[in-house]
């Protein structure tokens, strides 16, 4: 195995295009999330000013929301290989109090991503879905002729409700690679640790290295 300049064995964990679609989804999901709250309630208008005010906020957001979907989907296809359920997935969730805690030594090894990162992965998809379709909806420079004023009412509901939902995930999100130390640099510079691998990914590290103890 490689090392890094501290002498730890690194090992590769994503490719730069995955890394780069993943900063694109970020900066585009803090920017919509910032945009979306300030024209969300006027309570929050005050956000906009980040944008230059309300009417660049109204069409930049929908824009962020493309970039957003299609950033996704490069996730989507590059991540979708690991990130199906796995029956030691099922073992690990009925652990959750041990993951919570940090006794790992009482999981299933588990593979490139746990159970919890799974869960992200298909609920953000979902919500994206969600927001996308009725984000066109609701897109009234286009597409406001298409449907009827019910259904566009129907659809911001639904779309400020998976915008909650999102934000909540990805708080979430953000938590768990700041719990797990040693994540971070994963999706920067693309690799991890050994040590890091072995104690959170030992099934997926025995993979990647060909090792079977
Ligand atoms: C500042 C914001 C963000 C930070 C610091 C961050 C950090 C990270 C890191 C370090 C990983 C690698 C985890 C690993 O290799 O085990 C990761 C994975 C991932 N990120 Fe993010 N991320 C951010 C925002 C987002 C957003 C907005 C999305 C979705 C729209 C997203 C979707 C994902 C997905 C699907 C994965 C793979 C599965 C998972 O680890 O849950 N990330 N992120």
């Amino acid at each position: 195995m490689p090392a890094d300049s501290s002498g730890a064995s690194t090992v590769k964990r994503h490719p730069l295009d995955v890394r780069v679609a993943h900063w694109v989804a970020a900066v585009s999901f803090i920017l919509l999330g910032l945009s979306g709250l300030g024209l969300f309630t006027p309570g929050l208008f005050f956000l906009t000013a980040l944008f230059g005010g309300g009417e660049t906020a109204r069409w930049l957001h929908p824009w962020l929301g493309l970039a957003l979907a299609l950033s996704y989907l490069v996730l989507f296809i590059r991540f979708i290989g690991s990130c199906l359920w796995a029956q030691e997935d099922t073992t690990w969730m009925s652990h959750l109090s041990d993951a919570m805690s940090g006794r790992e030594e009482k999981l299933p090894e588990i593979g490139k991503f746990n159970p919890g990162q799974k869960l992200y992965f298909w609920g953000m998809a979902l919500l994206i879905v969600v927001l996308l379709v009725t984000g066109v909806v609701i897109w009234q420079a286009y597409f406001s002729t298409l449907t009827t004023i019910e259904t566009q009412r129907m659809a911001v509901l639904i779309h400020s409700i998976a915008a909650v939902l999102a934000i909540l995930g990805f708080i979430v999100h953000i938590h768990m690679v700041t719990w797990e130390p040693g994540t971070l640099r994963a999706m920067i510079n693309g690799t991890v640790t050994g040590g890091w691998a072995w104690k959170h990914h030992r099934k997926w590290l025995r993979q990647v290295t060909g090792t079977k103890h």
